[in-house]
């Protein structure tokens, strides 16, 4: 039976993870309308989709332990960005706070010695751990193209390997 703060500070998460998702749909949607970004649009809606499947794995799991997850109203996120690699180093800091809630939440869980919840964010800290990797990667590879058109075609030819790479390490 999860505490009333447990369920609280979950319910927080479902709504950033949610939140999450709703960022890079606004990306994804924003990137499918430039010029030769396929393969970073394609990206975009996956990562997207994910962080839907992060909430909804949230959300079932306060509701199979006594609590109730709360179905979450987002904020407004950027609809439009200057350049790609402004939409991914937005991508990498909002990866970094995820990150740093996750942690607040293992916090809280020891502090309660709610072990069962403790196990079950330790998925969530793996996937942060592969998340701000491949999000890093892909902010140094777009530092070092800067405005070279023909390393921007690479990038997006090659961002579905990078993180495909990522699932498998
Ligand atoms: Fe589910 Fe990328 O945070």
């Amino acid at each position: 039976m999860l505490s009333k703060t447990m369920n609280k500070a979950l319910n927080e998460q479902i709504k950033i993870e949610g939140q999450s998702s709703n960022i890079y749909l606004a990306m994804a949607s924003w990137a499918e309308i430039q010029p030769g970004l396929e393969g970073v649009t394609e990206f975009l809606y996956m990562h997207s989709d994910e962080e839907r499947m992060h909430m909804l794995k949230l959300i079932h799991f306060v509701n199979e332990r006594g609590g109730f997850a709360e179905t979450p109203a987002f904020e407004k996120p950027s609809l439009t960005y200057p350049s790609v690699h402004h939409a991914f180093k937005e991508l990498l800091a909002h990866e970094i706070f995820v990150s740093e809630s996750i942690n607040e939440l293992v916090d809280q869980a020891l502090k309660e010695k709610d072990y069962a919840t403790h196990n079950f964010l330790q998925w969530y800290v793996s996937e942060q751990i592969e998340e701000e990797r491949l999000a890093r990667t892909c902010n140094d590879k777009l530092e070092m193209i800067g405005d070279d058109k023909s390393g921007l075609y690479l990038f997006d030819r090659d961002i579905l390997t990078l993180s495909q790479e990522g699932e498998k390490a």
